[in-house]
């Protein structure tokens, strides 16, 4: 079935027949049209255990990598004693401040590895060893000793301070609040947490006469390309970057991290031996990206027919010293719901900690996790159920900008929802239905995440013995993309989708942004439309052998006319142990409208993966700081803990069937992201009406119920 997987290998890109070969593939198949029920074309390497993930790829003589991390959280290096080190038989170098290769831009704090003395956050790399085997390199890096000039270090974030990194202001909240009937004056906590996927990060990095080789488990291929070209004083078309099989990122691989420069460093000094690196699960809590912790102040005024007058957000968030980046997690608050009186505001606090980074709908999730809990707590507050008071405060344009929305389903999703989650029995009372030692309840939580195109993606088709062959960076994340690509394809082609054949994952194919901020099907696809047109314009419906066309992503005018996106209900039952505080889910439901769906199959994964994400943040993730040393305690999956099967009985994803034709030629609105917004909320709204106990500081572990 997998024809051209040699092919594959040979290129490092990621190629796969998409069904069967021309000669087999049925004549009367119709062509494609969206919202199929797709299996996915790289299922069956994957499940055979054939599919190459980055890591695997074959290279001549390769050396390993295994890196020394600094065990204070802020100072400098004093000493390194790297002899014993380098006597352990097999070890080729090792790699220190005083001896790499210097970086042409170091302008980038996180990439600027081995560049200096300086420690910035414990775990941050101080050496590293390259010999012959993965363990002669691990047990030498445990003898390299390194001594510091320890300074104060600080990775706490309290629940004051920070520099303001954004305001919105509309109206008067104070006058708002101090005249409303009904207030909510509130603040929450969201704890640390760390993009878990399932295959760490990992690196081959090569030199050659023609620049760097990169083998890179990653977002983006041209994303690791812009941005590692500079640093290394190279031209982009210098850096060649292969992404075969990724297996899952959650934003933690959307750019490039220190590991991928300290990998190339190596590779560097190994005089033309590629270099592999594989990040450990524990590595990764320091060196990959994380989501900051939030504490964030809601402030909701409201008439005594729970109509809001007033909605105040203000976050706050870490950011690492040596890093700005902020989350913005109060911006989802600003197009949530109508209020004439509004203040979203964030601010940053610098902090001794790792750099933080993208994780699963950045900013919306822990944001939307406290405006949807605050929801719910005014809701119980004006007396009016918690869908009916979503319903009450729906705008008719985006608040802040005043546009209208492209297309706005939030209602139907919450009526929708209710009508399947059979809400309309729902007893209001907190804390009264009890079944055995379980106490039960329901709850909701709406759902939001913006749409949009990145500019600048582009494809190539090629048509070659009755087949077509698309050609784009893009990367499959494991979430279905390269399968709901060759349906667009087929589709805008007219053609079956058996006669597709996708070709992704290597900067030997037309530039791609980034698998990041749910933009991948809405911007590659974009691209693959208008090669698609391009191609039929071209050739019509009977091409020549070698026919071929491209396309790239176009400017939408709509894009400034309108407010982009989707939106959901998340629905969820929670039993609560009345003695033990155990809180088990037996229901969630999730009901999105977020356009076209390309494939109903993989999209129903995309979406209960989120939910299921967020119902890991709702009970267990959480990054455990321990001030005294400025580490993650719990830097593995014996301490942090991920939700598995048994956290939820029933888990159910559905869809609106939405057609916008402002967002983008195929009318999707991006999936990857939506899934876990609001699931938290959900789950937690849920857990109080099952007890009468509102947790504002997540996870909901047992003892907060008690
Ligand atoms: Mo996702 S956090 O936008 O890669």
């Amino acid at each position: 079935a997998f024809g051209t997987e040699a092919a594959a290998v040979e290129t490092g890109g990621t190629s796969l027949a998409a069904v069967a070969p021309a000669e087999t593939a049925p004549a009367e198949v119709a062509p494609e049209r969206l919202g199929a029920s797709r299996e996915r074309l790289d299922g069956p390497a994957k499940v055979t255990g054939t599919a190459p993930y980055a890591y695997e790829h074959p290279v001549e003589e390769p050396a390993y990598l295994h890196p020394v991390q600094a065990t204070i959280a802020r100072g400098r290096v004093t000493s390194i004693d790297t002899g014993a080190a380098e006597a352990v038989p097999g070890v080729l170098a090792v790699l220190t401040h005083t001896n790499a290769p210097r970086l042409a831009d170091t302008e980038d704090a996180e990439l600027a590895v081995l560049q200096s003395d300086a420690v910035a956050f414990r775990g941050q790399f101080v050496a590293a060893v390259v010999a012959e085997t993965p363990e002669s390199a691990r047990h030498a890096a445990d003898l390299v000793r390194v001594g510091y000039g320890e300074q104060p270090h600080e990775v706490e974030l309290g629940p004051e301070g920070g520099t303001p990194a954004a305001r919105t202001d509309h109206g008067d909240l104070e006058a708002a609040m101090a005249s409303a009937a009904v207030v909510l004056d509130r603040t929450y906590t969201t704890p640390m947490q760390h993009n878990n996927p399932m295959e760490p990060h990992t690196t081959i990095a090569q030199w050659t006469a023609d620049g760097l080789t990169l083998h890179e488990s990653t977002q983006g291929v041209y994303s690791v390309r812009s941005v590692v070209a500079p640093v290394f004083g190279l031209d982009p078309e210098q850096v060649q970057v292969f992404a075969p099989h990724v297996g899952g990122g959650f934003g933690s691989k959307g750019l490039p991290h220190a590991p991928l420069v300290l990998t190339a460093l190596a590779a560097q000094r190994s005089g033309g031996r590629p270099v592999k690196f594989a990040v450990t699960r524990q590595q990764m809590f320091a060196l990959t990206g994380h989501r900051t912790p939030t504490s964030q102040r809601i402030r909701l005024a409201a008439d005594d027919r729970g109509r809001l007058s007033a909605i105040g957000h203000d976050a706050l968030e870490h950011t690492a010293r040596i890093k700005e980046f902020s989350e913005g997690s109060s911006t989802a608050s600003g197009i949530m719901y109508a209020a004439p009186n509004r203040r979203i505001t964030q601010r940053l606090v610098p902090r001794d900690v790792p750099v933080t980074s993208w994780m699963r709908a950045p900013g919306h999730c822990p944001g939307m996790h406290v405006l949807e809990t605050a929801m719910d707590e005014m809701a119980q507050a004006c007396g009016v159920d918690p869908v009916e008071f979503r319903i009450r405060n729906e705008p008719e344009l985006d608040p802040l900008s005043g546009k209208p929305f492209s297309s706005r389903n939030l209602v139907a999703c919450l009526r929708e929802g209710a009508r399947r989650f059979d809400w309309q029995r729902r007893d209001p009372a907190a804390g009264v239905r009890r079944e055995g030692d379980w106490l039960v309840g329901t709850g909701v939580a709406a759902s939001t995440y913006p749409t949009h195109v990145f500019p600048g993606s582009s494809a190539r088709i090629r048509y070659e013995g009755g087949r077509y062959a698309v050609f784009i960076g893009a990367a499959d994340l494991g979430t279905g993309a390269w399968t709901a690509l060759a349906q667009i394809a087929a589709e805008a082609l007219e053609v079956p989708f058996e006669v597709v054949d996708p070709h992704i994952g290597s900067t030997e194919f037309p530039t791609a942004t980034v698998a990041g901020g749910s933009t991948g099907i809405t911007s590659w696809g974009s691209a693959i439309v208008q090669a698609a047109t391009s191609f039929r314009d071209q050739y019509g419906t009977q091409p020549p052998e070698g026919a071929e066309a491209e396309g790239a992503t176009q400017p939408n005018p709509d894009a400034e006319r309108f407010s982009m996106h989707a939106f959901g209900a998340q629905f969820a039952e929670v039993r609560v142990h009345a003695d033990t505080g155990e809180i088990r889910v037996p229901r969630m439901l999730g009901v999105f409208a977020a356009g076209r769906i390309v494939n109903a199959r993989t999209a129903r994964s995309q979406l209960i993966g989120g939910m299921t994400m967020g119902l890991s943040m709702a009970l267990h993730e959480h990054s455990v700081l321990d001030s005294r040393f400025g580490h993650v305690v719990n830097h593995d999956f014996a301490g942090y803990h991920i939700a598995a099967h048994a956290d939820v009985d029933s888990i159910e994803a559905a869809w609106i069937d939405e057609h916008d034709p402002h967002v983008n030629p195929m009318g999707t609105k991006g999936i990857g992201e939506i899934g876990i917004v609001g699931a938290a909320a959900a789950v937690g709204n849920a857990a109080y009406h099952a007890t009468g106990v509102r947790v504002r500081d997540l996870p909901l572990t047992p003892e907060k119920f008690l």
